[in-house]
C-alpha cells in the first residue's frame, strides 16, 4: 500500500544509539527529542493534546474550522492540486479540511508522508472509511526523499502541510535550513502551510509544558524508558525530573530532564558509561515560539511570498500560508 520503504530495523536501532550517545557525551547533555514518538510517546503525546494546559492543538482545531471555506478557496484558485502533509499523526486537524473538501467535490489528492508506517495505517484506514470517494496516496519515506519522488509524480498545484506547530521542534535556524530544503522541491504558485505557535503570555506557554498532572513528565522520561527497553541501557527515571523553563526574550521553550543525583549510566552494547554530575541537566526539547513578524522576516528570506496568515480567535496559534515565487 505504501510507496517506498522505511529503513531496516537494525539501521534504526543502530542510528538511535549513536545520536542519543552523541547527545550524552557532549558538554551540555542533550536527547534528540525526535524519539519520544514510540508507541507510548504517540499515547503520551495524545494526552497532552487533551489537556486543558495545551492550547495548541484546539486553537489549530479552530483555525481549520474556521477557516476551511478559506483554504479551500486558496488551494484551489489555480484548479487541481496535491495536498502533501508532513508527519500528519492522527490527522484529526487536517480531517476538517478533508471532509470541507470532499462534500465541494473538489479535485484534490490527500498524500500523508510520515517515515512511520504505522501512523500511515492507522490514518488511511480512517479517512478511506470517512471519505470513500477521497483520493488518499500515503507516502512511507524521509520527508526528502518522498519529496523528491513527487516533484517528478505531480499533479497540479503542490499543497503542503507542516502543522501542530512541529516547526517549534527546530532551532529557529534549523527551521529555516528545514523549509529552504521543503522549497527546493516546489514551483512557482506552489503553496505551503506552516502552523506556528506565537508568542504570548509568558505563564501560558510554560503552564502548556508543565502540566498539573505530569503527563508531559511521563512524555520525557518515557525516553529513558525506550533506551532501556531498545539500548539496554540501566536509566533510573526516579533519579531525574522534569524542568521546563520559557524565555519570553527569545521565544525558547525548553524541557530538561534535571539528575537528583551524582549516577552513571551504562550503555552494555555500545561499551560506553555516562556519568552524571547530581543536579545536571539533559536539554530535552526546544517548542519555538515565535512573532509574526519574525514568521513573515523567515518567510521573505527564504524567497516565498505570506498569502495568509490564518488565526484563532485567541490569536494563539497561526496556520501561515506561503507562495512559493
Ligand atoms: C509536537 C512539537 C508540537 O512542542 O508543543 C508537547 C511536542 N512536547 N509537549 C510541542 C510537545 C511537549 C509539541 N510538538
Amino acid at each position: 500500500m505504501t510507496v517506498t520503504k522505511a529503513p531496516l530495523e537494525e539501521e534504526v536501532r543502530q542510528t538511535f544509539a549513536r545520536e542519543v550517545l552523541e547527545g550524552l557525551k557532549a558538554d551540555q547533555k542533550s536527547l534528540p527529542s525526535k524519539y519520544f514518538y514510540n508507541e507510548k510517546g504517540d499515547r503520551l503525546f495524545q494526552q497532552i493534546m487533551e489537556m486543558d494546559e495545551y492550547y495548541l492543538t484546539r486553537s489549530e482545531y479552530e483555525i481549520m474550522k474556521q477557516g476551511r471555506e478559506r483554504f479551500l478557496d486558496i488551494f484551489s484558485a489555480k484548479g487541481s492540486f496535491q495536498l502533501i502533509e508532513l508527519g500528519p499523526g492522527d490527522g484529526m486537524k487536517t480531517k476538517v479540511l478533508l471532509e470541507h473538501f470532499s462534500k465541494a467535490d473538489t479535485d484534490f489528492e490527500y498524500m500523508p508522508l510520515d517515515i512511520s508506517g504505522n501512523v500511515l495505517d492507522i490514518l488511511v484506514a480512517d479517512v478511506n472509511q470517512r471519505y470513500p470517494n477521497l483520493k488518499v496516496k500515503p507516502l512511507c519515506d524521509d520527508y526528502f526523499r518522498a519529496l523528491d519522488w513527487l516533484s517528478t509524480h505531480n499533479k497540479g498545484r503542490k499543497v503542503v502541510l507542516f502543522m501542530g506547530g512541529n516547526i517549534g521542534n527546530y532551532e529557529p535556524g534549523a527551521a529555516r535550513d528545514f523549509l529552504k530544503e521543503v522549497s527546493r522541491y516546489l514551483v512557482p504558485g506552489d503553496l505551503l502551510v506552516i502552523g506556528f505557535d506565537l508568542k504570548k503570555q509568558p505563564s501560558k506557554i510554560l503552564a502548556a509544558y508543565n502540566d498539573r498532572q505530569g503527563i508531559t513528565a511521563e512524555f520525557n522520561l518515557n525516553l529513558l524508558d525506550r533506551m532501556n527497553e531498545e539500548l539496554g541501557t540501566d536509566f533510573d527515571r526516579n533519579n531525574f525530573i522534569h524542568y521546563p523553563v520559557y524565555n519570553p526574550a527569545s521565544g525558547a521553550c525548553r524541557s530538561y530532564l534535571v539528575s537528583k543525583e551524582k549516577q552513571h549510566v551504562t550503555f552494555p552494547g555500545e561499551d560506553e558509561t555516562i556519568p552524571f554530575d547530581a543536579w545536571e541537566a539533559i536539554y530535552m526539547e526546544v517548542s519555538q515560539k515565535y512573532s509574526l513578524g519574525q514568521i513573515e522576516a523567515m518567510a521573505h528570506e527564504l524567497g516565498f511570498a505570506v498569502h495568509e496568515h490564518m488565526f484563532d480567535s485567541q490569536k494563539y496559534f497561526v496556520d501561515s500560508v506561503w507562495e512559493w515565487q
